[in-house]
C-alpha cells in the first residue's frame, strides 16, 4: 500500500507541531519535525563556534552529523538535545541556517527518506512547496505575528524563561521576514493547500479542522 503524505506548512507560532503530532498519533503515522532537523543543525554548527551563514563550512559540518528523531525526541550524534535546541539562541540560528542552499539539500535528502519507509505527517516551512510536492493533503497554518507573538511568550513563560512580549514579537517578526524572503525554499502557501487562520482558534478548534480537511481530501 502507498505510503500517505500530509504536510502542515506555517509561519512560526501557528501550533503546527502541535497538530502535526496529534495528528500524526491519531492516524498511526510517523510525526516529521522539519524544524527540529534545522535547528539540530544550527547547534552543531553553534557548538563547534563556526559561522553559522557559511554555506561551505555548514555543509561540511552538517555532512558528518548523525541526526536522529524518535518520537518528540531529537538526538545529535547520538545525544538528546531535545530541549537545547528550543532556545530563542538556536531558534535564531536555526532560522539563518535554513536559508543555506547546501544544508537545505541535505535535508531535502532526508526527509524524503523518510518518507520511503512510512506513512507521515511533516511539518515546517517547504514540506508541500518542495519537500513533498505531491502530498495528498497539504495545510497551511497561518495567525496574525501578534497572536502568535502571544502563545510563544505563554509557553516561554511556563518554562520559567520568558524575554519580554515586545522581544518575542520582534524575534519572531525577524525569522517570518528570513523565512519568507530567502531565495531557496522559502515560506509560501503550497499549490493546492488548504489555508487555516489559527488566529481566534483554540489548539481543540485547529485539531477538529485539520482532522475535517485531511478526512475530505483522504476520501475524495
Ligand atoms: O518550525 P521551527 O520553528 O522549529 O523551525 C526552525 C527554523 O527552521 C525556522 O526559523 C525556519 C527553519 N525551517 C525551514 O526553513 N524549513 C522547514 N521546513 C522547517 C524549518
Amino acid at each position: 500500500m502507498k505510503n500517505v503524505i500530509i504536510t502542515i506548512d506555517g509561519p512560526s507560532g501557528t501550533g503546527k507541531s502541535t497538530i502535526a503530532r496529534i495528528l500524526a498519533d491519531k492516524l498511526g503515522y510517523t510525526f516529521l519535525d522539519s524544524g527540529a532537523l534545522y535547528r539540530a543543525c544550527a547547534l552543531a554548527v553553534d557548538q563547534l563556534g563556526a559561522d553559522i551563514d557559511n554555506d561551505a563550512i555548514c555543509k561540511e559540518i552538517i555532512s558528518n552529523i548523525k541526526i536522529d528523531l524518535d518520537h518528540d525526541r531529537v538526538f545529535l550524534n547520538g545525544t538528546d538535545v531535545s530541549e537545547s535546541i528550543r532556545t530563542p539562541h538556536v531558534s535564531a540560528l536555526s532560522s539563518r541556517i535554513a536559508v543555506l542552499p547546501s544544508v537545505r539539500r541535505l535535508l531535502l535528502k532526508l526527509q524524503r527518506d523518510f518518507a520511503q519507509k512510512t506513512s507521515l505527517v511533516a511539518e515546517g516551512r517547504d514540506t508541500g512547496s518542495v519537500i513533498f510536492p505531491q502530498a495528498d493533503v497539504k495545510i497551511y497554518l497561518d495567525a496574525t505575528s501578534q497572536a502568535r507573538a502571544q502563545r510563544r511568550f505563554l509557553e516561554l513563560a511556563a518554562k520559567g524563561a520568558a524575554p519580554s512580549y515586545t522581544q518575542v514579537l520582534n524575534d519572531i517578526e525577524e525569522r517570518d521576514h528570513r523565512d519568507r524572503a530567502r531565495t531557496c525554499a522559502p515560506l509560501v502557501v503550497p499549490d493546492h493547500a488548504v489555508v487555516v487562520d489559527t488566529t481566534h482558534l483554540n489548539l481543540e478548534e485547529v485539531v477538529e479542522t485539520v482532522f475535517k480537511i485531511v478526512r475530505e481530501r483522504l476520501t475524495d
